[in-house]
């Protein structure tokens, strides 16, 4: 990680310079294969302070009936009451299924969306309560890197007005040095000056990209919000956009919340990791707690399906673990555990009571009444004390419930320690 101060001028861009790009024309070997030559996985610094403190972070959208009256009927609970942090100059990886609210938490940190509720603290600022016109100082802070190379840049504009507008914008430099900057950055990605005065539809999907992370780079962002910047890539290529991206991240410092489907690349990217399902943060971690340890049946599940993953970590062959049913609505989602209609290990509690996420390790929270290793979940639910019920989680008046089990973005000091069912710490 990086030790640079967050404050970056042109004079560190032009003492950086990517690669060229190469596209080879066939595939042949995975991701992490083709990463791993040449960029070892991001390293976490737990001494990070966060750059980034997002707390029961909610997004409702309204849902509206037909006919002439428009009457509000319900809302897609998109985002549920989320809190984490995003380390200075770190990575968090956000994953989940599709529809799960990842893109949705992407949106509302660049303030594309006004939150629902709930606080985003940058810099000692809750950009969620911020109206448009005060957020203008800030955008240059949060910029994003969008999914798609084809539709997020305008095809009538050249590269040079594409990345430069944000400048013009923001009105950081003087219109005659506007075009150097730009320059300079392209070759910070990869490309060259001459590409310019080019159009996108005369460069592929990886320079396109290289072309989106230079106009998010313009303003010397603090936190970038890649929303899946590599999964509409070859393998090849989206193993040189992430090394890009991780020597960007090198040089100036800065910070990513990285979302993504593909385990693979969010493993190889982010030491940390929160995964999401129908809006809640399930579990969330270091890496080694995610992709070694996890607890939460959902993530085995996940992490089961990726040959890839399931090899490096266990190393050997583990049955793909099939989850039953679809992913039901977020407009009327299950009580209880919002995971217990496909969940294979659910039992009566599941249905009446909403897990809390409750740290289990130094880096490691879990939202689960029976956390526990592959084939090692608890008969009983551990949370059953700590919620004041009995274990099919009917109230138990004899019992005394924690009343410190709201999320907190962070980790403490002190956990829930799952071997000895007491609290325990470093
Ligand atoms: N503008 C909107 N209006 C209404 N519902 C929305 C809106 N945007 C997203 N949703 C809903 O919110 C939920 C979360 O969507 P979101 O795009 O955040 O998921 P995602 O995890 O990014 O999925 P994917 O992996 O497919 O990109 C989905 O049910 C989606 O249909
Ligand atoms: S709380 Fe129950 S339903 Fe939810 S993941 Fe854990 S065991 Fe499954
Ligand atoms: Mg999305």
């Amino acid at each position: 990680m990086s030790n640079k101060s967050p404050e970056r001028g042109s004079e560190d861009i032009e003492e950086y310079r990517a690669p060229e790009v190469t596209e080879p024309e066939n595939e042949v070997v995975s991701f992490s294969e083709l990463v791993g030559q040449t960029h070892a996985a991001a390293k976490l610094d737990p001494t990070a302070e966060p750059v980034l403190t997002v707390e029961n972070l909610r997004m409702y959208f309204p849902v509206l009936s037909s006919g002439l009256i428009r009457r509000r009927i319900g809302d897609v609970q998109a985002v549920d009451g989320i809190s984490f942090q995003v380390p200075k100059g770190g990575s968090l990886g956000l994953v989940g299924e599709s529809g799960c609210g990842k893109s949705t938490t992407g949106r509302l940190i660049t303030r594309l969306y006004k939150p629902t509720g709930g606080s985003m603290m940058f810099q000692d600022v809750d950009l969620a309560q911020l109206s448009n016109r005060e957020l203008k100082p800030h955008r240059r802070n949060v910029q994003m890197i969008f999914q798609d190379p084809y539709t997020s840049l305008n095809p009538r504009q050249t590269v040079g007005s594409i990345v430069g507008a944000p400048m013009q914008v923001h009105n950081i430099l003087p219109r005659d040095q506007i075009k150097a900057r730009v320059q300079e950055l392209l070759e910070v990605v990869g490309l060259s000056p001459e590409h310019y005065n080019r159009y996108p539809n005369e460069f592929s999907g990886g320079q396109r990209q290289r072309i989106g992370i230079a106009r998010a780079l313009t303003l010397n962002p603090s936190l970038l919000v890649a929303d899946e910047p590599v999964s509409a890539l070859d393998v090849s290529i989206q193993a040189q956009v992430v090394n890009l991206l991780q020597d960007i991240q090198n040089e100036f410092g800065v910070a990513f919340l990285f979302i993504a489907h593909d385990l693979a690349v969010v493993r190889h990217f982010c030491p940390e990791i929160a995964v999401m399902y129908l809006g809640k943060i399930v579990e969330i971690g270091d890496r080694d707690s995610i992709y070694s340890n996890a607890h939460h049946p959902y993530t085995q599940a996940l992490l089961s399906a990726v040959p890839d993953i399931k090899q490096a970590v266990t190393g050997e062959r583990r049955e793909r673990i099939m989850l039953t049913g679809d992913v039901p609505s977020p407009i009327d989602p299950p009580s209880g555990c919002r995971f217990r209609t496909r969940c294979p290990i659910a039992q009566e509690i599941c249905a009446r009571h909403e897990p809390p996420l409750l740290q289990i390790g130094k880096r490691h929270k879990v939202a689960c009444h029976f956390p526990g290793r592959l084939g090692e979940h608890p008969r009983e639910p551990i949370t059953a004390r700590l919620l004041g019920v009995d274990t099919e989680g009917q109230p138990d008046p004899g019992s005394s419930p924690a009343t410190d089990l709201v999320e907190q973005p962070g980790y403490a000091d002190t956990w829930f320690d799952l071997d000895s069912k007491s609290i325990g710490r470093a």
